[in-house]
Order: structure tokens, then C-alpha cells, then sequence
């Protein structure tokens, strides 16, 4: 780090999704921008006009060569991730890796090895699992003795994730896409406010569509906790809706991440009424309604914590994706 109390920061890809990833960098006093990379000349100027980075590279490596940085997140597509990824943690920059971590669990975990050997710190951006809504009603399952269900919908109309116009670029969409539901699930069941639950069984159903790209998931997930979740996610259906929910004994928390995050609440006396919760969510206890991904992994940088999704943490979930996709029936 040139200045101890900055991080020097770049974006490598600088498409649609980036412009999430600059407004946090913006938003986050600690972190200043120092370049930008893209291959596309014209994002890269939209980049360089919109969020000012102080370099603009056509060519990564040269970007990684000339500027002094500590953190770079690398928001390609994911059959494009792996080499960038690679070669920044052998420079051992922190870095910060789009989701899905590559096309297959196999490149994740070849970012994971890489990672092991890097004195970078890497985190996957499974942005849902840093919502303060998300992380406030953990907190307040695990007050009740953690989650006994969870479960998570996502579903989306047909777009080109999982049809040719995507080969070699992104897996099938609910590695590529609605993983982040899955991964969701996981967290939600999580024992702890550091860990995911890991599925020790699946019984995934499905029946894709019969247009390229309608895949169609149902699945039933024993999660190493004792939680029982389910998980459903239909591409090629009438509306996109991200809705989650998580029950612990004589509590419910209702998640709708669908556009603006709202949030119903229901407790139960034992043997007496049951009722909504009308108090709002405490956000300020989990980092405040600002928190996200990215003040996490500054806080991680600076205190030598590791990150709540790390690279091994995200094989467990593309595992899982995995299962469910190919329709797996039994333990894992
Ligand atoms: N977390 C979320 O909610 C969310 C939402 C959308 C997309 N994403 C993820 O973000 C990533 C990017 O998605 P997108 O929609 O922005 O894609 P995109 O195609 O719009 O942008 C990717 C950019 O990367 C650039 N690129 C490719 N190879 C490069 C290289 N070697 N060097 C420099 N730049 C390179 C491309 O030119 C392109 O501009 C994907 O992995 C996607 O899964 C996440």
C-alpha cells in the first residue's frame, strides 16, 4: 500500500454490471480508483468519463505492470475470469472475483489453490450475503437458535444465459445467474455470523423448457446444519422475482430482493398467538444500510480477517449449483 490508510484500487472489465462495483468503490472512503482496463473502447472511455479513474488501459497486464495497486475486481463475464483472476493474485493483490468464480466448480477451485499461495485476500462477490436486510435477519434467526428452513426463488424471463449466443463465456444460468440464490440459501442456514451451511444432500428435479435457455430447477437440500431448504428457479417465466425466506423455531422472516428489499417478520409465543413484528430491521447492529461487499472486504483488508465468501467457500457453492443443475439425487 503506498498510503497505509488507502487502498489503491482498479476495475478490470468494465461492462453493464461494473457500474455497481464503481459506485461502491466511490462510496468507500478507504478505497480510491486508480485505473481501469477494458478491451472495448468504447466502455472504456464510458468508464473513464463516468467514474474518473485516474489511468485507462486497453491491456490489463500493462494496467497491473505500470500502477501501484493493493485491489483490483475483476467483473468480466465467467469464461473470462479465470487468467485475469490468476494473474493478479500472482502479484498478490487483494481481488475481488465476479460471480459465478468461473465456468465450472474446477476453475473455482484453481482460484482457491492460486489464492492459498497468494498474500492477497480474494472474495467472491455473492453481493446478497452483504445486504444489511439479509445480514440483520440472520442475526435475528440466530438469536432463535438458527434457521430449521430456508428457501429461495429466482426466476427470469428468457435471456441468452444458457443458449449458444453464450457458450464458453457463461455456464448455465443457474451457475452463472441464480447461484446467487443458492448461495443465499447456504447463508441464510449459515450457524454463525462468519459461516455458510454446506448441503450433505440435494434432490434436484429438472425439466428444462424447450426453448434454448428455459432451464427449470426444483430441489430439496439437507444442509449439514439440520435446515432443510428449497430452492426454485425458472428461466423462461412470466416476471423476474427474487424472493428468499427463513423460518427458526416460532420465527419467519419473509425476503422479497426482487427491486427496493422489504422484509416481513412473525414470531409465536409458545402454545399462545402469533403476530407480525412491526419493529424495523436493525440495520445499525450488522454495519448500518450502507454496508456492502465492498466495505466488508476493506474492513477484511485492514483487520486481516478473512472474507465472509471466500474462493473455497464459493466451491461449496458451485458444487451445489452443480447438483441442482444436473439433477442430483442423494448425498454430496
Ligand atoms: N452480482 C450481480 O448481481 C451481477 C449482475 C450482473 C452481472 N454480474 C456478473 O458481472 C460480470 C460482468 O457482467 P456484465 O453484464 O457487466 O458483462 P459485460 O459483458 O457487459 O461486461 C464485461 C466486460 O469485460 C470486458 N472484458 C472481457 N475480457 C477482458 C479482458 N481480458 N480485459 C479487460 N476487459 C475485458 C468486456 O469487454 C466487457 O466490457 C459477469 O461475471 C456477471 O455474471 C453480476
Amino acid at each position: 500500500m503506498s498510503d497505509d490508510s488507502i487502498l489503491n484500487t482498479a476495475v478490470i472489465g468494465c461492462g453493464g454490471h461494473a457500474r455497481h462495483h464503481f459506485g461502491m468503490i466511490a462510496d468507500e472512503p478507504r478505497l480510491h480508483l486508480v485505473a481501469a482496463a477494458d478491451i472495448d473502447a468504447t466502455r472504456l472511455e464510458q468508464a473513464k468519463t463516468q467514474h474518473r479513474p485516474d489511468r485507462t488501459f486497453a491491456d490489463y497486464r500493462e494496467m497491473l505492470d505500470q500502477c501501484d495497486l493493493d485491489l483490483v475486481y475483476v467483473v468480466t463475464m465467467p469464461g473470462h475470469l479465470l487468467p485475469i483472476v490468476l494473474d493478479c493474485m500472482a502479484r498478490h493483490l487483494h481481488v475481488s472475483v465476479e460471480k459465478s468464480p468461473g465456468m465450472t466448480s474446477a476453475e473455482t477451485e484453481e482460484m482457491a489453490t492460486a489464492g492459498r499461495e497468494s498474500r492477497g485476500k480474494a472474495i467472491v462477490s455473492f453481493n446478497r450475503r452483504y445486504f444489511p436486510e439479509v445480514l440483520a435477519v440472520r442475526r435475528l434467526v440466530q438469536e432463535r437458535g438458527g434457521a430449521v428452513h430456508c428457501s429461495g426463488t429466482y426466476n427470469k424471463t428468457l435471456s441468452l444465459i444458457g443458449t449458444p449466443a453464450m457458450a464458453g463465456i457463461a455456464p448455465d444460468p443457474v451457475i452463472c445467474d441464480a447461484i446467487h440464490h443458492v448461495d443465499l440459501i447456504r447463508w441464510l442456514a449459515g450457524p454463525t455470523p462468519e459461516r455458510a451451511a454446506r448441503a450433505v444432500a440435494v434432490h434436484s428435479e429438472v425439466a428444462d423448457g424447450e426453448r434454448a435457455g428455459s432451464h427449470r430447477h426444483n430441489a430439496v437440500i439437507r444442509f449439514d446444519t439440520g435446515a432443510i431448504g428449497t430452492f426454485m428457479s425458472h428461466y423462461g417465466v412470466g416476471f423476474r422475482i427474487q424472493r428468499a425466506e427463513v423460518h427458526a423455531e416460532d420465527f419467519s422472516a419473509y425476503l422479497d430482493l426482487t427491486r427496493e428489499r422489504a422484509c416481513e417478520l412473525y414470531a409465536a409465543e409458545r402454545g399462545g398467538s402469533s403476530s407480525a413484528l412491526d419493529e424495523p430491521l436493525d440495520l445499525d447492529a450488522v454495519g448500518g444500510p450502507n454496508f456492502n461487499e465492498t466495505s466488508h472486504f476493506a474492513n477484511c483488508i485492514f483487520e486481516d480477517t478473512e472474507p465472509w465468501s471466500t474462493l473455497d467457500d464459493a466451491v461449496v457453492t458451485m458444487h451445489l449449483c452443480e447438483a441442482i443443475r444436473s439433477g442430483h439425487k442423494g448425498p454430496l
